[in-house]
């Protein structure tokens, strides 16, 4: 393919005001992009702001297709957990020519890994780690059909979803404590409470439920978040697809279609032998799924509570801070074509070492509407605002509750990460192919505006916003662009990407996010693996650091073949990251992490840098 030098103009994308500002001015005047005026942290300011020609510790991984993990050279991995490894000694080694049983899938790690976080305490390590979804032709490779063709094969995968809590030993390398107290598999049938404000509506009831209050297992947990009270979120993303109905011919109402639950599901399965995922015969159960679920990872006999008051939406992450005035605010993305961004304000304040187990039930829920000049507000959702008649409603139907209030379409909002350093928030929009071309599901349009301008928005982008007076539950923000993804190799318009995307760090898709204690944003990628066309020069997925202050992005890790990089957690001494990889070989070629002739397996696995010092990233 030719390669073209790309040449901004600036008049072709007016939102990039960074073109405006040469990348020597940015660093002298210490000024980020966008108009947010720069009250730098402290830590941020020593470390991340100077006039060094790189801020990283480590040389740029050049992008590859190789089907293993490629780090700086002062950074080595190893594989922790991988899909069907057993937590308990009464479970089975995986088996690759069966893949398993349901028996020995609730006994071993679930598929699929995506968010995750390592608690703690006491000196044990936990690990909890969502286990998304499954890929059928995989998991149920030793079938014919390559997809569930008995009930047990339905109970080894609804198994294999939900969350696994393990714990895990440190000598010299990490390895799982098996049949640790800790220890626990959250499944697709794990009882659950239904709490917060639609907690018992008769849209929440069933015929197994006459209560609506609660409801059994959680599955298709993408990102996530943690508390400062010790608990996990996982965050229920694509819950629609597991639902269908033997009748063709049932009449969707608007509110499934603009959940995208229909009569077909996504290859699961899961109705012909657990009839509660029949939306005919059970059209209120699929109102019990779409929520942010809490979990005490340390009793391994506690209930996961949904959180209702969040909202219902296809919840990617919940980024939790504690605003100044101590309430809880909680930022949450709707990862959908043309849907929108949330932020959840707790009524009550956060008290250390006080009782927090309601705070996530009462309070405010808000959508943000973006305007040009870098504005933006919160519009609150309630049932004034939306015309809903409850707060029960709103929380039960979301997206149409923020349609009803004139909120800005998004190009899917992924995770969302805060800078530990300053009142500042980040959320990647991965893509968004309908931008500028289709309504969203809900028929609101998704015009070239804000911070989603790109038509056809193949290769995403990484917002940020600044709420007024540094108080995170202010109605009004200030918003910019940290970077634009795109290919400088082959375009010279809007899909070349900002002056901080080039040849050697270019990416596409940012999904994943999260920053580290000394405020460097890591950067995972979910996006085209291709290497080709639009995509020529990027590689497989892969992990970059992001310099806040200075916009500096650099590639830190390459994945193997056709996987995902996603979810981002610390050990207790910052001198181990554990990174997920998921679905490696989605399309069949990847033997990750066995190698030949292996069947690829999701996995976490732990990075360190060789000296064994402190991983900040910062040199
Ligand atoms: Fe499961 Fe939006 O990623
Ligand atoms: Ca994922
Ligand atoms: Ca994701
Ligand atoms: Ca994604």
């Amino acid at each position: 393919m030719k390669t073209i030098k790309p040449k901004y103009k600036i008049s072709d994308f007016e939102l990039l005001v960074t073109k405006s500002i040469s990348r020597r001015n940015l660093l002298k005047n210490g000024i980020s992009f966008g108009v947010s005026s720069f009250i730098l942290g402290t830590a941020s300011k020593s470390v991340l702001a100077d006039n060094k020609k790189t801020s990283f510790d480590f040389n740029q991984v050049k992008s590859n297709t190789l089907d293993t993990v490629t780090l700086p050279d002062n950074y080595m991995w190893q594989t922790v957990i991988r899909w069907g490894d057993p937590m308990w000694t009464e479970g089975e080694e995986f088996n690759s020519f069966s893949r398993g049983n349901a028996n020995s899938q609730k006994l071993s790690f679930g598929d699929n890994n995506d968010g995750m976080h390592l608690f703690n305490h006491n000196g044990h390590n936990i690990l909890v780690v969502n286990n998304e979804y499954t890929n059928q032709k995989i998991i149920y490779g030793n079938r014919d059909s390559k997809s569930a063709e008995n009930l047990d094969d339905i109970n080894k995968g609804k198994a294999a979803h939900g969350i696994s809590i393990v714990e895990l030993s440190f000598n010299k390398k990490w390895e799982v404590v098996k049949d640790s107290n800790f220890n626990r598999r959250i499944t697709a049938d794990t009882p659950m409470e239904l709490s917060g404000y639609a907690r018992g509506h008769e849209l929440l009831k069933t015929s197994f439920d006459k209560n609506g209050t609660k409801c059994l297992g959680t599955w298709n947990n993408c990102g996530n978040g943690k508390t400062p009270w010790g608990t996990y979120l996982a965050c229920e993303e694509n819950f629609n697809g597991y639902f269908s109905s033997n009748d063709k011919k049932t009449k969707l109402s608007n509110e499934f279609i603009r959940y995208g639950i229909s009569a077909n599901d996504w290859g699961y399965n899961w109705a012909n032998y657990d009839e509660r995922f029949d939306i005919s015969l059970h059209p209120n159960e699929s109102n019990r799924f779409g929520y942010i679920v809490e979990i005490d990872p340390l009793n391994p006999n506690s209930i996961p509570k949904k959180l209702t008051s969040l909202g219902r939406f296809k919840h990617e992450n919940a980024e939790l801070v504690i605003n100044k005035d101590s309430r809880v605010v909680v930022y949450m993305g709707d990862d959908e074509r043309g849907e929108f961004l949330y932020k959840f304000v707790s009524e009550n304040k956060y008290k250390k070492n006080g009782d927090n187990r309601n705070l996530l039930n009462n309070g405010k829920l808000f959508v943000a509407k973006f305007h040009d000049h870098k504005r933006g507000e919160w519009i609150e959702l309630n049932p004034k605002t939306t015309g809903f008649k409850t707060q029960a409603e709103i929380c039960i139907y979301t997206r149409i509750a923020a349609s009803n209030v004139g909120a800005t379409t998004m190009d899917r909002p992924e995770w969302v990460a805060s800078n530990p350093n300053k009142a500042e928030v980040y959320c990647s929009l991965t893509n968004n192919r309908n931008r500028g071309i289709k309504p969203n599901k809900g028929g609101d349009l998704t015009p070239l505006f804000g911070p989603n301008k790109r038509k056809n928005n193949i290769y995403g982008q990484i917002i940020k916003w600044n709420p007024n007076n540094n108080d995170h539950s202010s109605n009004l923000f200030e918003w910019s662009l940290f970077a634009m993804a795109g290919n400088p190799e082959i375009h010279n318009n809007n899909y070349a990407g900002t002056e901080n995307i080039d040849k050697d760090n270019m990416f596409n898709s940012p999904d994943g996010l999260g920053f580290n204690k000394e405020g460097v944003l890591l950067i995972q990628t979910d996006g085209s693996y291709s290497n080709e066309g639009e995509y020529i020069g990027m590689g497989n997925n892969q992990m970059l650091c992001g310099n806040p202050i200075t916009g500096e992005i650099k590639r830190f890790l390459v994945g193997p073949k056709e996987c995902e990089v996603t979810g981002i957690t610390w050990s207790k001494d910052y001198k181990t990251l554990f990174v997920g990889l998921q679905h490696p070989g989605e399309k069949g070629n990847s033997n990750f992490p066995g190698g030949k002739n292996s069947v690829p397996r999701s996995s976490v696995i732990a990075i360190s840098k060789k000296d064994g010092s402190k991983i900040t990233f910062i040199s």
